[in-house]
Order: structure tokens, then sequence, then C-alpha cells
């Protein structure tokens, strides 16, 4: 049995790695109990906790509101991230990162981007520029981390992109979606289940992608929400990302392949049968039986 410590474990993703069944202990960190920017106060816990294995799912997710909070989000998800790593350096702890698709610009549109690739988002958004920065901090002080590289994580709580386009659809009976951004789903209970694996595996320090199958833009998985949960009839129109004015610009291509996780043999399927499973857990279908 290893002993886990599960940082932001009261979030989307957090709390799906804390009550993932499991042999292994577990250990949670998160607000307002315990704040990552108050180094003194994490590295003390650390060693109180003295956990084998760290999993960093924390973070300033607000990508907008990024944009305005740039100093917290850059503390949070750079300065933090990376006190969090030398820490567990020091422990002898191993670390599991989690980041995201946005260090990479995406402007490649003809293919998806793999582990190798050289992230570069100079001029991304706020929240991108300070989730690259907490890669950089983390492998500079943990010699063995594993980054975790996810997009559009949706699970069966939290305010992901299904639930918005099922609120929104009750609520206003039309929609507008953007047409030409484009990424792949990762289902939450798939991608906690990919990451124990990779910790039973043992595997080696590095960057792994770990998506639901392949690309698709935001209008066409809307357009799939609204038929799986039997909302079919609202109509839904394409519009461009211009249309959509947002403080914070997410790439529009920065599509993710997983070669590393699955070179060791863990897949993940695709994001339709995912959204299935988040139908029938969540049972948000229409109407409600
Ligand atoms: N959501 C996505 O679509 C997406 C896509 C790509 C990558 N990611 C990455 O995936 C990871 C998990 O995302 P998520 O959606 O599960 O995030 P989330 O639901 O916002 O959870 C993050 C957790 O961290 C906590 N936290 C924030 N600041 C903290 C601090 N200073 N000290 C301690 N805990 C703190 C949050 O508490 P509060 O709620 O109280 O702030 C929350 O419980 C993040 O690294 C994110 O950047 C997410």
């Amino acid at each position: 049995m290893t002993r886990i410590l599960i940082v932001g474990h009261k979030g989307q993703l957090g709390r799906l790695l804390f009550s993932y069944p499991s042999e292994h202990e577990r250990l949670g960190m998160d607000l307002p109990e315990y704040d990552i920017t108050d180094t003194k106060a994490t590295q003390y816990a650390l060693r109180e906790m003295r956990p084998q294995i760290v999993i960093n799912t924390a973070a300033f997710t607000q990508v907008d509101a990024a944009e305005e909070h740039y100093d917290l989000a850059y503390r949070i998800n750079a300065h933090a991230a990376g006190a969090l790593a030398r820490f567990c350096e020091e422990l002898g702890a191993s670390l599991y990162h989690i980041s995201t698709n946005e260090v990479f610009d995406g402007q490649r549109r003809d293919q998806p981007y793999d582990e190798w690739d050289q992230p570069d988002n100079t001029h991304g958004s706020a929240y991108a520029r300070s989730k690259l920065a907490g890669e950089n901090a983390v492998r500079f002080y943990h010699s063995r981390a594993r980054i975790i590289r996810i997009s559009w994580l949706f699970a069966p709580q939290g305010n992901n992109f299904p639930a918005k386009i099922v609120a929104a659809a009750d609520k206003y009976g039309a929609l507008r979606v953007v047409a030409d951004e484009f990424g792949v789903p990762t289902y939450g209970p798939d991608l906690a289940r990919a990451i124990y694996q990779l910790i039973d595996l043992k595997a080696p320090p590095g960057i792994y992608h770990l998506v639901n199958g392949e690309k698709t833009s935001r209008y066409a998985f809307a357009q799939e929400i609204l038929r799986v949960t039997g909302r079919e009839h609202v109509p839904i129109t394409p519009i461009s990302h211009t249309e959509w004015p947002r403080p914070a610009q997410p790439p529009l291509h920065a599509v993710l392949v997983n070669r590393a996780a699955a070179a060791l043999g863990v897949r993940l399927r695709d994001w339709q049968e995912a959204l299935a499973d988040w139908v029938a857990t969540t049972g948000e279908v229409h109407p409600r039986p």
C-alpha cells in the first residue's frame, strides 16, 4: 500500500482521485485548511504527512478570471507547483502534476501534439502561461516528475462543458456554440483510472497526455451532448470564436494525442462512450424519468 496525497482533493478531478477504489492510502490537501501558496505551511504539512506519491490537481482554474488575477494564478499554478515539487524531491516522494493542452499555442492544425512537442504559448491566455510556467517549475525542482496533460475535463460533478450545455439548453432553449475551437474531451473517472494505472505500472518520469480519443469541435461536442441527453430538439447554431468574445482566448487547435501512456498499455475509451457514461451517472436526460 502506498500513501498518496491528493493536492486539490475537493476539486473536479481531485475528488475522483481521492475516492477512487484502490488499496492505496489517500490523504487530501485543499483550501481552506491548506493553501499551497503558503509554502512554509505546505512544507511542514508534507513533512508531517510523509506521502510516497503526490498528485497535484490544485490550480487556479478560472480561465477568464486569470486575466484579471494573473498574479494569483501565477502564484498557484507556477510558484506553488514548483515549491510542491521541491518539497517532494526533498522527501523522496514521486510527483504527478496535472497540466493542460493550453501549454500549446494551437496553431498546428494538421496533426495533434505529441508529448515530445515543444510547448509554446507566449501569446496565450494568462491561465495558459501560468500553467506552462508550472510545468517548467515542476521539472526544474523534481528530477522524476510525471506531468499529465489533459483537456476539456468533464466529470459527474463540477461546472464542466456538458453541464453548462445542458443548463444553457434548458435555460435559453437555443444555443450558439463555437465551431472552430478543437480539442479532445477528457472524462474524469477514466482519467483517474489511467493515473492509478500509471502509478501501479511505475511509469517512467516524463510527460503523459491523457485524453479520451480523437479531436472534436466545441460545436460537435455540444451537438452530441444534446443528442445523448434527449435534447436534440434544441436548436444549435455553429459560430466562429470571434463571435464569442472572452477575456481569455483559448488555443484553437490544441489537440493532444496519448502516445506515452498507450505505449505502456494505458488506454482511454473514446469520448462519445465516456459521455454516455456521464449521462448515465448524472441522470441528465430530458425529460427526466
Ligand atoms: N477543467 C478543465 O477543463 C481542465 C483542462 C485542462 C487541464 N486542467 C487542469 O486539471 C487540474 C484539475 O482541474 P479541475 O477542473 O479538477 O480543477 P478544480 O475543480 O478547480 O479543482 C482545483 C482544486 O484546487 C483547489 N485550490 C485552488 N487553489 C488552491 C490553493 N492555493 N491551495 C490549495 N488548493 C487550492 C481548489 O479550491 P477552490 O475551488 O476553493 O479554489 C479546488 O478544490 C488543474 O491543474 C487544471 O489546470 C483542467
